[in-house]
């Protein structure tokens, strides 16, 4: 019976998703080789990634400059086998990638840290739609 708990607890790891203690995925990636993640949880741990070290400049002061093309991906990568595109991930899916854009724009009245609060809230709300596993994670993006 352990045994089948346990085999059960590492599918679940496997389903992105789900996740609720990233450490853990990032463990069971290095011990079975076999995980191949999706393109789009590729560009979503990347698009975190990037983020995570903006949150730093801003905090540091600096003006960052443009969006990485990268996140044009969002439209056209493959999902986890199971998931695919629907109506409400491609509203959410421009609405994210126009509220990004607004934190290059030099000539807004808001702060800098208000609108990449305001992306990251997007990340979010789309993640409440269909993938809430990774909403902890997303929310330590939060400038404070
Ligand atoms: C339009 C909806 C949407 C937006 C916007 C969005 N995500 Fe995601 N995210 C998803 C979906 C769907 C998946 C699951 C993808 C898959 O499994 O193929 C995912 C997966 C993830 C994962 C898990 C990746 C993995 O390794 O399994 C992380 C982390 C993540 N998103 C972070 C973010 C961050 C940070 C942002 C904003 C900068 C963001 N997401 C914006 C829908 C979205």
């Amino acid at each position: 019976m352990k045994i089948l708990y346990s085999v059960l607890a590492i599918c679940f790891l496997f389903l992105g998703c789900q996740e609720k203690e990233p450490k853990k995925v990032a463990k069971a990636k290095k011990v079975y080789d076999l995980y191949q993640p999706s393109e789009m949880a590729l560009l979503m741990d990347s698009m975190y990634k990037y983020n995570m070290q903006l949150k730093e400049e801003i905090m540091k002061g600096k003006i960052p400059e443009h969006m990485p093309m990268e996140f044009l991906k969002i439209h056209s990568a493959e999902f986890t086998k199971g998931k695919s595109r629907n109506e409400t991930f491609n509203s959410f899916s421009k609405l994210f990638l126009q509220q990004q854009e607004t934190i290059y724009d030099t000539t807004s009245t808001l702060s800098v840290s208000d609108r990449f609060n305001a992306t990251v809230n997007v990340c979010v709300a789309c993640h409440t739609t269909e993938c809430t596993g990774p909403i902890p994670k997303i929310n330590k993006l939060l400038i404070k």
